[in-house]
């Protein structure tokens, strides 16, 4: 039985990884808190290393907590912008605030085959050796709708290599260095130069965009200064710095951006094939032997699921079963006997995934996905 709860501080940790992965320290605290609830349990089923689980508890604890007041205090203005600002050096350590290390893998993404060769193959070419008249992509556009996989893609790059990865979310750099956010970029890409070959991933780059309306002086600046990063030191030799951006609001880019993004690769909804690797994905572990996979696929295509949405169904099928073998989780005192519950699992059936279906609803519709599909087949490529 403890290698369930195993399994299960697995995926959550996971969870929490990849929460951090795609900067949202609010759902990494949250995993981390679980993770932590998770040992306090091992601990209490396995009295002779009660300690060692105790003490990755309170370390999780911790980090829990560490992610909380970090996002706090990020929401409140850096100390010295208030007088003249930061000089440039002051920068990196915030800069290096951003180095992320990233545990996604290829084999963490289900479906998207072309486009993860497609990125590998051109991630390699900017990193390898190579003669003068190579001349890599120095930016790359991964556009598509919300949820289908453009920030996994982006962090399983990153963690394929041995580049410095800068994970940046441009509104994050804008609400949090408001005024400053354009030195903050100058300095991201000093310190990147400094420790190339690096990767610098800027998430929702749209929220950089001059096309949107009421935009800030702050907002242009930062953009500006972005794009002239992009195109890098003419004629001086130069260490590679590959950055890769994402959106799911293309058509919000202006020109000067798109320019910058000659490799503008689509990220689609998953197809049939897909979605049944996604949910093989995120039910690892479970006996799938008497699941429909096809229905499944089906069912998911034709209401719009992006992967997002499959890992919800998954993990709203899941608890349907964990809850129907469980019933005691849901008596009031249960939490008093925690320590003595064990789990029972039995195989997923299809009855846990119709409820499922019921309550997990895509907030996209054909005229969406149409909208993308114009705009790939105009400026993708
Ligand atoms: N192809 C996929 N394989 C496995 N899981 C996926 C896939 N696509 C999405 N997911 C799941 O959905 C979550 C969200 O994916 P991700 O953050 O990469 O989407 P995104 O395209 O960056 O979305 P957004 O445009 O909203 O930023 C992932 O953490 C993962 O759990
Ligand atoms: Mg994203």
């Amino acid at each position: 039985m403890q290698s369930l709860y195993l399994s299960l501080f697995e995926e959550c940790r996971r969870e929490y990884e990849r929460a951090l992965a795609g900067g949202d320290e609010k759902a990494a605290a949250e995993f981390a808190e679980k993770c932590a609830g998770i040992l306090r349990k091992i601990a209490e089923k396995t009295p002779s290393r009660a300690g060692l689980y105790l003490e990755k508890a309170r370390k999780w604890e911790a980090t829990a907590r560490e992610l909380r007041e970090g996002a706090e205090r990020s929401k409140a203005v850096p100390p010295g912008s208030a007088g003249g600002g930061l000089t440039g050096d002051e920068y990196t350590p915030l800069v290096e605030g951003l180095i992320s290390h990233s545990a996604i893998t290829w084999e963490d993404i289900g479906g998207l085959e072309e486009v993860k060769k497609l990125l590998a193959r051109n991630v390699a070419l900017a990193f390898a050796k190579k003669p003068e008249a190579v001349k890599p992509w120095r930016g790359i556009l991964l556009f598509g709708p919300p949820g289908t996989g453009k920030t996994l893609l982006a962090s399983a790059a990153a963690g394929s290599l041995n580049a410095t990865f800068f994970n940046v979310k441009a509104s994050d750099v804008l609400s949090k260095y408001y005024g400053e956010s354009s030195k903050l970029i100058s300095a991201l890409y000093r310190v990147a130069r400094e420790r190339a070959p690096s990767m610098v991933f800027i998430d929702e780059i749209d929220a950089l965009s001059p096309k949107r309306e009421n935009v800030h002086e702050a907002t242009r600046r930062t953009l500006a200064t972005l794009l002239t990063e992009l195109d890098g030191f003419k004629g001086k030799e130069e260490r590679f710095v590959l950055t890769l951006a994402s959106t799911n609001t293309p058509w919000d880019l202006d020109e000067a951006i798109l320019s910058r993004f000659p490799l503008r690769v689509y990220v689609p909804l998953p197809d049939k094939e897909a979605v049944k690797a996604i949910v093989r994905i995120h039910t690892r572990g479970l006996d799938v032997s008497r699941l429909d996979l096809d229905a499944i696929a089906e069912e998911s295509v034709k209401r719009f699921y992006s992967g997002r949405e499959i890992a919800s169904l998954c993990q709203a099928a899941i608890h349907h079963m964990l809850e129907e073998m469980n019933p005691e989780l849901g008596e009031l005192d249960a939490l008093s006997r925690i320590g003595e519950l064990e789990l029972k699992v039995r195989p997923l059936e299809m009855r846990d995934f119709e409820e499922a279906f019921r309550r997990i609803k895509s907030p996209l519709t054909r005229k969406d996905i149409e909208r993308y599909e114009k705009w790939a087949e105009e400026f993708g490529g």
